[in-house]
């Protein structure tokens, strides 16, 4: 074969290899898109001084100015933010949660967004995130994120939680694993998660059952998924809701006479969550107020006060008998929320036992 050849060849074979290089070479990864639906809270709060972790305001500056609080974001995701509320979370409402859950469901149904963070305060963020677990009809990713500092003070943890949660969020690791919590570096489902202490960072626990896993480093390890229905497998339909049943909670104590049932029966609750003492106690003088009650529809949950451990069925209370459902070991909050659910669907306490069952 000639010289002529011979280079002929050598320049087709390069062109072959630099073809395949390029028609297979893994695409560079491109960053999740990220959405931050912001509600207010403390991670957008502002106190006077550095050293003010108590007595600041919250719910102060916009989702814009925690994104750009946070530059590292941009290495880690492709974030845009939405301001669904500015509230300080002991003032959330039913209204707010029906219109952040169909602002969710309405995003996660686009191909261009792979998961969302919702900044929140930490007061009512377990019921928040445990609601959404129940409505949203999607697998990617939903992470609740708060903070126990505002940004303004010394060694403030918002920032560092709305980088981990939007890691968390853009993951393939939290696809399907329901709503989750992400605050100091730990990862909870939403079902478990409880604020437990007032005023510090590691606050939130899950009594008992524990997290789902953790944030070693910039990168989220599970150790577990949760078990009870959540997201894609719910039988809650929001979309065409405008209002929620109003559901109230009662706490039990010494010497309690049900004067909170009369009340709450005349105000027109359709449920009422018994925070019961013990193994969810009912006293006998909260009897006639909880039986008038039933009489106008009122669905009775059987909670506990003591906030840990199940709600045995016809333990304390004969269910069977007087109808309750036994709330398992869902906090009384969280009861109310799943009530709540529930009696969008139906009013039957055998019907609504089974849900406390499956979710
Ligand atoms: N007012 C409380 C709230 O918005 C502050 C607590 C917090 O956000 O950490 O939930």
């Amino acid at each position: 074969m000639n010289r002529k050849t011979y280079c002929l060849l050598a320049i087709i074979c390069l062109l072959v290899f630099s073809l395949q290089a390029v028609c297979f070479a893994e695409a560079p990864a491109r960053l999740p898109n990220v959405k931050i639906l912001a509600t207010g809270g403390t991670i957008a709060g502002s106190g006077a001084t550095s050293t003010t972790t108590v007595g600041y305001t919250a719910a102060v500056a916009p989702v814009d100015a925690l994104i750009n609080n946070v530059p590292e974001l941009k290495k880690i995701a492709n974030v845009s933010g939405e301001q669904v509320a500015q509230i300080a979370s002991e003032n959330m409402t039913n209204e707010v949660w029906l219109t952040l859950a169909k602002r969710v469901n309405q995003l996660l149904a686009q191909d261009d967004v792979d998961g969302i963070v919702i900044t929140h305060g930490t007061d009512t963020l377990e019921e928040t995130a445990y609601f959404l677990n129940l409505v949203v009809k999607s697998n990617k990713p939903v992470v609740v994120v708060g903070s126990m500092r505002p940004p303004t003070a010394m060694s403030a943890d918002g920032m560092l939680n709305l980088y981990r949660a939007t890691i968390l969020a853009g993951s393939k690791e939290a696809v399907g694993k329901g709503v989750l919590v992400m605050l100091n570096d730990t990862i909870h489902a939403s079902r478990d998660v409880t604020k437990t202490i007032t005023d510090r960072v590691d606050t939130f626990r899950a009594p008992e059952i524990g997290p789902l896993g953790f944030f070693t480093g910039d990168k989220p390890e599970f150790y577990r998924a949760p078990l009870r229905k959540h997201t894609t497998d719910t039988e809650f339909d929001i979309s065409r809701l405008n209002a929620l049943p109003r559901v109230d909670i009662v706490y039990h104590y010494a010497n309690n006479t049900g004067v909170v049932i009369e009340a709450l029966t005349q105000a027109g609750v359709k449920g009422i969550v018994h925070a019961g003492t013990g193994n969810g106690s009912i006293g006998k003088a909260e009897y006639p107020a909880i039986e008038a009650a039933q009489k106008k529809g009122v669905v009775i949950v059987r909670s506990a006060r003591v906030g840990n451990g199940i709600v045995a069925r016809n333990g304390e209370a004969n269910d069977d008998k007087y109808n309750f459902v036994a709330g398992d070991n869902l906090n009384p909050q969280k009861a109310r929320i799943l009530l709540m659910l529930a009696l969008t669907k139906t009013n039957n306490p055998q019907d609504i036992q089974r849900m406390f069952r499956e979710y």
